[in-house]
């Protein structure tokens, strides 16, 4: 059986959502508590099976490389003041898959980024994580989303995108799919479209930032007509796949947090410190005492 060994990870947006933060700090690197959300997308790749990331950055992004790559300096000062366990800390994180940085030379859309992979994922069918699509199955921690959906992509040997259904008045955010039969949580897709107006939309159904493609997708990707901005949409280029071969979609187990949007990010703050034992207690204290 063919096996999903390597995911692209887009971080190459300019964040406007969430200036003035993202003038220097790209969105991906915005921590919830402790750690960047970028560590936990790739801590998904990892319990999801794939090894090998790819993560595409549009201009010099340091901070992005610098959080992946051993810091022996750091890491000795903290063993001198025998801060073993935080030494041991950083430094697993340089080791927790095998990073490569793809340079996207200009932002001209995500299936421009995608096209920019191609020399990387040389001939295979591959995985793609959004960076600023934070989701986690709380139920069920050994389970996560790519998972799930490599799952679904070994039972049919096709494309398979993440979605869940959205609020009529959200459709307009995301890319949209058109289900063809529905199966449980399996749909077999007959269209997908981005952004549509909630009178026109085929369904709310909407992509969230996960996708597990067929290498074929990258001959779709050449085909697309760049928008007035020259941007490549990448839902454009799946809505030609899907003219020729089947494209499913899963409808995934898991909370969804859009970190390029503010509230967005304060829920999945509160979230996260909601879960954790070192702060639950005092934060539930808090909201109590400040009326909540
Ligand atoms: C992108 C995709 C869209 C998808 C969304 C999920 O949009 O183009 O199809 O539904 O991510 O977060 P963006 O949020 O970059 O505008």
């Amino acid at each position: 059986m063919k096996k999903i060994n390597k995911v692209l990870i887009p971080c190459a947006g300019l964040g406007t959502r969430f200036l003035p933060a993202t003038k220097s700090l790209p969105k991906e690197m915005f921590p919830i508590i402790d750690t960047p959300t970028l560590q936990y997308i790739v801590d998904e790749a990892n319990k999801s099976g794939i090894d090998e990331i790819g993560i595409i950055i549009s201009q010099a992004k340091p901070m992005i490389q610098s959080h992946f790559t051993v810091n022996e300096e750091l890491e000795q000062r903290l063993r001198a003041l025998n801060k073993n366990e935080e030494a041991d800390l950083i430094h697993s994180i340089a080791k927790m898959a095998k990073i490569t940085f793809i340079n996207q030379p200009e932002p001209k859309g995500l299936g421009h980024a995608i096209l920019c992979a191609e020399e990387f994922i040389n001939g295979e069918d591959f995985a793609i994580m959004l960076g600023d699509d934070l989701i986690m199955n709380f139920d069920d921690e050994n389970n996560p989303v790519m998972k799930q959906l490599v799952s679904a992509y070994e039972k049919y040997d096709a494309s398979v995108l993440g979605v869940q259904e959205v609020p009529l008045e959200d459709v307009s955010k995301y890319g949209i799919i058109k289900v063809n039969k529905e199966d449980g949580r399996y749909l077999e897709m007959s269209g997908m479209v981005e952004k549509p107006k909630k009178e026109v939309t085929p369904s709310r159904y909407a992509v969230l930032g996960r996708y597990v493609l067929k290498n074929e997708i990258f001959d779709y990707l050449r085909k697309v007509t760049p928008n007035k901005n020259g941007e490549i949409g990448l839902t454009e280029g799946i809505d030609l796949l899907l003219r020729d071969e089947k494209v499913y979609a899963y409808n995934f187990i898991g909370t969804r947090y859009d970190i390029g949007n503010k509230f967005g990010y304060v829920k999945a703050t509160i979230d996260f410190a909601l879960r954790r034992d070192d702060l639950k207690d005092k934060v539930k204290e808090y909201l109590k005492k400040i009326g909540y």
